[in-house]
């Protein structure tokens, strides 16, 4: 009798598969409700650019034809907005896809990633998926990366670190200072995979200008999201700008219509619409300082951002979770590890007023 999974073998048996956030369609239909706010998958709260939804009409009666398999006009545009090569960029769906290619291209028989925990827990499934694995190194007090740690951490088997900067869920970013540093010591046929998934939200004046880096560390690879900030996390659009001659090679392993044109589409529209990309920022620094102060008038320690969520101590994360998902509020509850927080999304104006009134009242504050 076939045995799938022993087929499969233990590496993917023993996968625990990623958590998405529920979504808000069925806390409605459990609760019985018609309004429930979702702060649980640092998604744009403004819907999707008005650019995109435009040029998505105009262009659904072609769908009949398949996508252009390199993305030829956002790589276009993108290369432009950028200051790269075309050759220097690959998309993906969702920059999820960039970081599945880079693991299936590059990490070989025995060989491993590396990443700082807590980080986005991606890394760790889809090495294990290609029967590798994530090496975790614990952050330092304040989740502060633990450059140190990582190097200590570098074996003659690590292939790829993955750096979320911002890092998600703590919202805490590194230095350029601290990124160069650490090019310098790792050996350099060691591949860095920056994840600026968040990149549009940073303030900080310290933070790296990464593009500037790539001309010098050919072993830098930079990935990026139309998902946050641009407004398409459903359209899946993702991309790495990084050395042609390592594109070339995740080149080869894409699928050849890996992102469907629809989604090219809207993520080259979105491009256009510096005007949402503004007012997304803006609603995002406004709900920032929001937050912060309701939660410095409730007493809760939370953890500065320089993303679009914010990580804040609540005492019993499970706890709090559970009772907000019962008011119609969804954030996110990340494991016992971090069984004191929950990590909830910046949205709107009235969504971040809606979840503040019921937290207040989860809390009895
Ligand atoms: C750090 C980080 N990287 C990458 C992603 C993936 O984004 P996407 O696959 O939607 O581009 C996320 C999404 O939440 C993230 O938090």
């Amino acid at each position: 009798m076939i045995d799938y999974k022993k087929l499969a073998g233990k590496n993917i048996a023993d996968l625990i598969p990623y958590q998405p956030g529920k979504p808000i369609k069925e806390l409605e239909r459990e609760l019985g409700i018609k309004k429930a706010v979702k702060l649980a998958s640092n998604e744009n709260p403004l819907g999707i650019p008005e650019k995109a939804k435009q040029a998505i009409i105009e262009n659904l009666h072609e769908m009949n034809r398949y996508p252009l398999g390199d993305a030829y006009y956002l790589r276009e545009k993108l290369a432009e907005k950028l200051g790269v090569k075309k050759n220097e960029l690959i998309f993906g769906t969702g920059s999820n896809e960039i970081i599945e290619l880079l693991i299936r291209t590059f990490v070989k028989n025995g060989e491993t990633v590396l990443s700082y925990a807590p980080s986005f827990s991606v890394y760790g499934i889809i090495a294990q998926a290609a029967g590798s694995r994530c090496d975790w190194v614990k952050m330092k007090e304040g989740f502060e990366m633990d450059f140190e740690g990582l190097k200590n951490a570098v074996t003659d088997k690590t292939r790829i670190v993955f750096l979320a900067n911002p890092n998600n869920p703590t919202g805490t970013y590194f230095s350029e200072d601290l990124l160069v540093d650490f090019l310098e010591s790792v050996r350099d046929d060691i591949i860095v995979a920056l994840d600026e998934a968040y990149i549009e939200y940073v303030d900080a004046g310290d933070y790296p200008d990464s593009l500037k880096l790539l001309k010098k560390y050919k072993n830098l690879v930079i990935m990026r999201t139309f998902s946050k900030a641009y407004g398409l996390a459903a359209f899946r659009v993702g991309y790495a700008i990084g050395d042609a001659e390592g594109i070339d090679m995740l080149n080869r392993v894409r699928q050849p219509f890996n992102v469907n044109m629809l989604a090219q589409i809207a993520a080259t529209a979105a491009l256009d619409d510096t005007d949402f990309l503004r007012r997304s920022i803006k609603t995002n620094r406004e709900g920032k300082i929001y937050l912060y102060k309701e939660f410095n008038n409730l007493g809760l320690k939370y953890i500065p951002t320089q993303a679009n969520f914010i990580l804040v101590n609540v005492g019993d994360g499970k706890r709090v979770f559970d009772e907000l998902l019962k008011e119609g509020v969804i954030v996110r509850y990340l494991g016992p590890g971090l069984a004191e927080y929950v990590r909830v999304s910046i949205g709107t104006e009235s969504e971040n007023n809606f979840f503040i009134e019921k937290l207040k009242k989860v809390l009895g504050k």
